[in-house]
């Protein structure tokens, strides 16, 4: 669905150059459901939008073979038009002149997102999280077969991120949709995806393959490791903090999968 290849991306800005990634190499198939971790600042960002192509990378190529319309992002806010209805900003892309006929059907979307009694309420009167479903809802209404989420429940609580959870897991079982999914929490991360990529300094540093079936000890155990991945990257080089001492080091299995 996507193939990242030698990806590097150079901001040029007044600050001189910031090198936010470095000849990464990812692949994407069909129906995946990954999460991209790092710490802020490692281009989790800048390789979402590169995906989406709404950045131009300065080095390597990215190779897409769905066509843009049928790419989604969801930000971290829920960017909703506040002056439309719920149910009006979920057809908004109709609106604002997408291809006629294309769009999914919007009640249904309401329904599946506990949203069918809210559809005449303005984005105001909606708590974060149900304005964040909204906005969830707005992207599936195009249809998207990729979904490209930037740590869209990051500033939601903890319970209601659990319910954003696993409406969104319940949509991915479903089918036909390939999801990257940017968050800082590993926990989220687990829950979630198949597999988790490490992202350190703009370079790769690691993917992690979630059995779904993970015992508390082996959820433990991975979690450690993708921790020492984010913090010491994937050769496990720097100086180890006392922290690590005796924890596995991270695998790496392959940044081509
Ligand atoms: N438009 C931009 N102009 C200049 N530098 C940027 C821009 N966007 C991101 N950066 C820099 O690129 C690096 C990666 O940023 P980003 O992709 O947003 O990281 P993350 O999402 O992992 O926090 C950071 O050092 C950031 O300051
Ligand atoms: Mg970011």
């Amino acid at each position: 669905m996507v193939r990242v290849e030698e990806v590097s991306k150079v901001y040029r800005g007044r600050g001189g150059a910031v090198e936010a990634l470095r000849g990464v190499s990812l692949e994407f198939s069909e129906g995946s459901f990954t999460a991209l971790v790092g710490r802020s600042g490692c281009g989790k960002t800048t390789l979402l939008r590169l995906i989406a192509g709404l950045e131009r990378e300065s080095g390597g190529r990215i190779v897409r073979s769905v066509p843009r319309r049928q790419v989604g992002y969801v930000f971290q806010e829920p960017r909703l038009m506040p002056w439309l209805s719920v149910a009006e900003n979920v057809r908004f892309a109709a609106r604002a002149g997408g291809p006629a006929g294309d769009f999914g059907d919007a009640d249904g979307i309401l329904r599946t997102l506990g949203l069918a009694d809210f559809a005449r309420c303005l984005p105001h009167e909606l708590s974060g999280g149900m304005a964040q479903r909204v906005a969830l809802g707005r992207t599936l209404f195009c249809r998207p077969r990729l979904i490209l989420m930037d740590e869209p429940f990051g500033a939601l609580d903890w319970f209601t991120r659990r319910t954003l959870q696993a409406d969104l897991l319940r949509l991915w079982r479903e089918g036909g949709r390939t999801i990257v999914f940017v968050t800082h929490d590993i926990d989220e991360a687990l829950t979630l995806a198949e597999r988790v990529v490490v992202l350190r300094e703009g370079r790769f540093a690691g993917t992690f393959g979630v059995d779904g079936e993970l015992s508390a000890e082996a959820r433990m155990e991975l979690r450690e490791r993708i921790l020492a991945a984010i913090e010491l990257g994937d050769a496990g080089s720097g100086v180890a903090l006392p922290f690590f001492e005796g924890a596995s080091r991270p695998r790496h299995e392959g940044g081509r999968s």
